[in-house]
């Protein structure tokens, strides 16, 4: 199965990073298609703890190719950042490649996110404040500047003067803030294209290539299916496709090729924004699972919202993904409870539900009915092979796999890369 593609099945951060990592090992190419750096993953390895925004996390594994690939929009500040601090530690970067084709975060995209979110007041977002929507409402808007226009300066100057200009009415105008300077601008980009220029290339090319040797590809994916533009919490989401079907026009891949899906999920909860939420803890039973966790956003630094599983989402992630299995992280956190409950349908209105509402107001209004499964207590860091967890453990893992109709290809049990429990291959 040369093409796998790792797929976040929450509202992001399940631990797809550390997945990645693991699975990585076993890959050729590593390709992140999707989102910018709103995501963060936190990779811990024996050379260091990373949190890493942009680069895909088998970076780490100096003959896996690791591709940012169209569907991504570049912070070019943020990826010389990562890129340099790579350097500094010793890893290599020299087999990271970026698409032409990505759209790139300019400061206007940075500026409108924050004062968009001020002009929601009470129903802000949330958002990460990097730029995210902005930017890719300018390339839906087809007014985007890409990380290849950089290579052209004298077209990438016309375009920005002409896009800056309107840039600068929106500003000043509407939002009563300074203006940007075009040279300013300008002159930066320009250094940060000379920089990015030994990164650029046709990466859909080079996925196909690596696809036609049968190579195995692993397709890593950001956010999560709750986070997706048109399936998530609309409008708590981000502004891309972050589901499967999201990799196929994010990388230029055929949605045939795509041979095995993976959806991570935290063996609990978390959300990190606005919008609804509907197992969330608010009592001290959230507080314990947020502190012993350390639920903090790698991006944002803001605590996460913990709660129990939600299976009604899983399944609905599950079903819109076509999720061929499902790695389940964090299993070793919930060994601090004593009982531990699962959501498995709503009630809204009288009525018992299968499925989230497509309104978050309806969502915000579904009640939980779960269903309680003991605690195993025991700690289980050490474990690396199903049979041999705690049989309370084994069985929250197969109630999970029940209630989502798909099963588990791996279990993580730490945050270390070898705390990994691999039920399956993925290749
Ligand atoms: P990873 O890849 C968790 C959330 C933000 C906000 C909403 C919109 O680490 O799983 P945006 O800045 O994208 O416009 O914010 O989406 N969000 C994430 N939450 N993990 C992420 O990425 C996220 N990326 C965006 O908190 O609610
Ligand atoms: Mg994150």
């Amino acid at each position: 199965m040369p093409v796998v593609a790792v797929i976040g099945a929450q509202w992001g951060d399940e631990g797809k990073g550390k997945i990645v990592d693991v699975i990585a090992e076993r890959a050729s190419m590593v390709v992140r298609y999707s989102g910018g750096s709103n995501a963060g993953h936190t990779v811990i390895n024996s050379i260091g703890t990373f949190k890493m925004h942009l680069i895909p996390s088998g970076i780490f594994h100096s003959d896996v190719t690791c591709i940012i690939s169209n569907g991504v929009v570049l912070d070019p500040d943020v990826i010389l950042q990562e890129i340099d601090e790579l350097k500094s530690k010793g890893v290599p970067v020299s087999h990271l490649f970026i698409s032409d084709r990505a759209h790139l975060i300019m400061p206007y995209h940075i500026l409108l996110d924050g004062l968009e979110e001020e002009a929601r007041g009470k129903d802000a977002i949330g958002t990460t404040k990097k730029g995210i929507g902005p930017a890719y409402m300018d390339k839906v808007g087809r007014s985007g500047i890409r990380a290849g226009d950089l290579l052209d300066k004298k077209n990438f100057k016309e375009r920005l003067a002409m896009i800056l200009k309107e840039k600068n009415r929106l500003l000043t105008k509407l939002y009563d803030v300074k203006p940007l300077d075009l040279d300013e601008v300008y002159k930066r980009y320009c250094d940060y294209g000379d920089k990015l220029a030994p990164f650029l290339n046709e990466t859909d090319v080079m996925i196909a290539e690596a696809i036609e040797q049968k190579k195995n590809v692993l397709l890593e994916g950001a956010q999560g299916a709750l986070l997706d533009i048109d399936f998530g919490t609309y409008p708590f989401v981000t502004s891309s496709s972050t589901i499967a079907g999201g990799a196929c026009a994010g990388l230029g891949l055929s949605p045939l090729k795509l041979d095995a899906v993976i959806g991570v999920f935290k063996a609990y909860c978390t959300r990190v924004g606005g919008g609804p939420m509907p197992t969330e803890l608010l009592d001290e039973v959230g507080e314990k699972i947020r502190v012993h966790a350390k639920e903090r956003g790698a991006t944002t630094g803001r605590p996460r919202r913990c709660g129990w599983f939600d299976a009604v989402v899983g399944r609905f992630s599950v079903r819109i993904n076509g999720f061929t299995s499902i790695a389940i992280t964090r299993l070793d956190i919930l060994s601090i409870l004593p009982s531990i409950k699962v959501c498995t349908s709503y009630k809204l209105d009288g009525k018992t539900i299968k499925n989230p509402p497509s309104s978050v107001a309806k969502l915000a209004r579904c009640e939980p009915i779960f269903e309680e499964l003991p605690g195993w207590g025991d700690d289980i860091t050490g474990i690396r092979r199903l049979r041999d967890l705690p049989a309370e453990a084994r069985s929250y893992v197969k109630r999970i796999e029940e209630l989502l109709n798909c099963p588990a290809s791996i279990v993580s049990v730490g945050e270390r890369r070898e705390q990994t429990i691999m039920v399956k291959e993925p290749f």
